[in-house]
């Protein structure tokens, strides 16, 4: 939930930015979102910011990849960009929070369209979205917008598509989070109307840490693609929202990459590998008489606590660097056996991926009317593992522990 102060502050800010005069865009144009200012001299002094900024093209390990950055377009030039657009994103999800509250504190004209008097509604009245204003049911936004953000689950996606198809007409653009409704449209029947350009900005984060790092006064990472453009402006029109909505950098990709790169991603070392992995570690360790706080702590805690965020902030060899000798030693050589043993894993997953098994399998389960009761009952099951009640008492005695 978002602080009393946030919110009232976002408000005020949303509403002083729709009515920004001219004067108050120069000013602008040197710190970038209304937020953003208040902690402007802060990230300033960040040294990646000044290393990279104006660089439009960088070498990524000896291969030259182009970066688009937030600091080409300033809010006045943003601003003036979509000054005839509407922005109507439809769901409010993790996503549509996220980038709606950002759009609309950076002063562009954004509408949510959901479904009238659901969760996500609810969830947008709580946000500030006013029904009749900037608040209408789903179809009533598509109509009004003119950039039509389609960020309803994936799976709803596909089941509106039949009623939103018709109402995405000569002149709108269609926006994407994720490939996944085009890419794999045997299955969604998700196919685009042919006179309408179509974009996708995935940020590289949950919607959550979209809206943090804009509060911050930073951007998240996201990739940018075109599908289809129409117009010849689909690529700047993609970049452009991409800033909009809170991006710091975008890294170009196609429909397919992304889908394919988040898939397996997800289903990979983020997620589904690393939850297996910490799982089949702490049962050797039981099975071989360790206690369960022992097993979880040289297992989850000392990795997420210590270590990899070593890895996230400066490298594995850091990581390295920061251990023992002997811990070095045994972990150089083990590397290689558990590459080895999962490379025909991460082959077969990404063929699982590409073929569109994973994406049958989405549709059907989060298509179901019990999707949200079914999710619940599995993650129930997670949480009652040894491995998990064990790592609640673990987590209590750290020095800032705080309830859940
Ligand atoms: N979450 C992430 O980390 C993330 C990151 C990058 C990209 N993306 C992409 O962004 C998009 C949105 O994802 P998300 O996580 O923000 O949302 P989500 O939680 O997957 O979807 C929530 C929205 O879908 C609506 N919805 C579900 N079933 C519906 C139906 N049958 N009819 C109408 N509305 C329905 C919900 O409305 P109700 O409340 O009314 O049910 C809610 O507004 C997806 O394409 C996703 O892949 C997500």
């Amino acid at each position: 939930m978002a602080s009393p102060l946030t919110r009232s502050t976002l408000r005020a800010l949303a509403r002083h930015s729709t009515r920004v005069s001219s004067a108050l865009k120069q000013t602008q144009n040197a710190s970038y979102s209304a937020l953003a200012r208040a902690v402007a001299n802060k990230s300033a002094q960040r040294p990646i910011a000044k290393g990279t900024r104006g660089v439009k093209t960088l070498d990524f390990a000896g291969t030259k990849e182009v970066v688009y950055e937030r600091s080409d377009w300033p809010l006045a030039k943003l601003q003036d960009y979509f000054k005839n657009d509407v922005l109507a994103l439809i769901g409010y999800g993790s996503q549509g929070h996220g980038q709606g509250l950002n759009a609309r504190d950076n002063g562009l004209n954004v509408i949510v369209g959901v479904r009238k008097d659901g969760e996500s509604w609810r969830q947008a009245l709580e946000d500030g979205w006013v029904p009749g204003e900037t608040l209408f049911p789903i179809e009533e936004a598509i109509n009004k917008g003119t950039i039509i953000m389609n960020l309803l689950s994936d799976a709803a996606q596909s089941a509106t598509w039949p009623t939103i198809a018709p109402l995405i007409t000569k002149g709108k653009t269609l926006y994407f989070s994720h490939g996944f409704s085009v890419v794999y449209k045997e299955d969604t029947k998700v196919i685009p109307p042919s006179d309408v350009d179509v974009i996708l900005v995935a940020p590289k984060g949950s919607g959550r840490t979209v809206r943090t790092l804009f509060k911050e006064g930073r951007g998240i990472n996201s990739s940018v693609a075109v599908f289809q453009d129409v117009t010849g402006k689909a690529k700047e029109r993609a970049i452009a929202i991409g800033v909009a909505i809170g991006s710091g950098y975008m890294y170009d990709t196609t429909f397919e990459k992304e889908v394919y790169s988040d898939l397996y991603g997800e289903r990979g070392v983020l997620m589904g590998a690393i939850q297996g992995l910490f799982l089949a570690q702490y049962q050797v360790l039981r099975k071989n008489g360790h206690t369960p706080s022992e097993a979880f702590n040289e297992t989850v805690e000392e990795a997420t606590q210590s270590l990899y965020p070593l890895i996230g902030q400066y490298g594995m060899d850091y990581m390295y660097n920061a251990c023992s000798t002997t811990a070095r030693r045994g972990a150089l050589d083990w590397a290689p056996i558990f590459e080895k043993a999962n490379v025909p894993i991460f082959e077969q997953l990404y063929e699982s991926v590409k073929n569109g098994t994973e994406t049958r399998k989405s549709l059907e389960f989060n298509g179901r009317s019990t999707y949200r009761q079914d999710l619940a009952k599995e993650l129930a099951e997670i949480d009652s593992q040894e491995i998990w009640r064990a790592g609640k008492v673990v987590r209590s005695l750290r020095p800032d522990y705080k309830p859940e």
